[in-house]
């Protein structure tokens, strides 16, 4: 019987630890190491990020929770974290709770590829360059216009950050004692072609601009009245849009401020005139262009 017992013990054993193995083995493999973003550096992510009570943030790999758990006590903004590791989660969750904010700081076991982030207002990352290349298209194609992408020390390779602090710390635990803080804001497609008309007098006519991008960077061509124009200073912040025309005309130069906002298919905003008058801007799209986004 005592034999009997010990026997079906060591199979059991044998059994767990063959299941231990085979389930280590199946277990995702973080795509980047556990080193937590120092708080100094969390709080300038947060103001690049301008996060305040109405944002959504969600960190991707969240660690111990630090990025979401500041944003919200902070900032009183809410957070979620996607974290691989169950540990960090239940260490996160654990923090949250005795902060008294679990309801608004809330920290998920899982992989952060596979996580729906649409409804963010506000990502953080500390991940890796290759790993922010990866997330790039989801992030451009599924986050709404305006939508700030906040970075810890790796940046999005050809997509240019709209801006970029450098902060000292010099109790960092490797590399150089200074991290960069990264930002962009998720650009609306502003590519196609556009046509508007201006008010009848010296600076009106009939406009049509065809505007190329890549990423928020935008180019033009213009058309003012079937003559060609130029089309100077294109910004483009999420879904805020301004250019400047310029026209050569009965030899004199007309300049056109431009500044709206894109919804759809649609301009709405003012224009400011080289004699200082300003005019409502509604422009149209009549087809839609691509973002380049390799
Ligand atoms: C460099 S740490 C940053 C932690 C935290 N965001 C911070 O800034 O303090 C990266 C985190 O991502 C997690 N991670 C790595 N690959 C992941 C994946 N595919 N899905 C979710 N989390 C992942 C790691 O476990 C680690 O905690």
């Amino acid at each position: 019987m005592e034999l009997m017992h010990s026997l079906h013990f060591k199979r059991s054993t044998t059994a767990f630890c063959l299941f231990g193995l085979a389930a280590v083995a199946l277990a995702q493999r973080a795509d980047v190491p556990y080193v937590p973003t120092p708080l100094k550096v969390v709080e300038a992510m947060l103001d690049a990020g301008r996060v305040t009570a109405a944002d959504y943030l969600v960190d991707l790999g969240s660690g111990d929770g630090r990025v979401v758990i500041e944003a919200v006590k902070q900032r009183g903004a809410r957070g979620t974290g996607i974290e691989l590791d169950p540990n960090l989660v239940a260490t996160a969750n654990a923090e949250a709770a005795r902060e008294g904010i679990a309801a608004k700081a809330k920290f998920v076991s899982g992989n952060l590829f596979a996580f729906d982030f649409k409804d963010a207002t506000v990502i953080t990352m500390y991940l890796l360059p290759h790993i922010n290349l990866d997330l790039r298209p989801r992030i451009l194609n599924s986050l709404r216009p305006g939508t700030r992408i906040v970075s810890h020390d790796f940046d999005m390779g050809k997509w240019r950050p709209d801006l970029r602090r450098e902060i000292a710390v010099p109790e960092k635990s490797y590399g150089p004692p200074v991290s960069q803080v990264y930002l962009w804001y998720v650009p609306a497609l502003a590519a196609g072609q556009w046509q508007w008309r201006m008010p009848a007098g010296d600076a009106g006519g009939s406009f049509q601009a065809t505007l190329r991008q890549t990423f928020q960077q935008l180019s033009g061509d213009l058309m003012i009245d079937g003559g060609a124009a130029a089309i100077q200073d294109v910004k483009l912040q999420g879904d805020a849009i301004e250019l400047t025309a310029v026209r050569e005309a009965g030899g004199r130069k007309h300049t056109y401020e431009f500044s709206g906002r894109i919804e759809g298919d649609k301009i709405a905003g003012r224009v400011r005139t080289g004699d200082d008058k300003t005019f409502e801007w509604l422009a149209t799209r009549s087809a839609r262009g691509q973002m380049s986004i390799e």
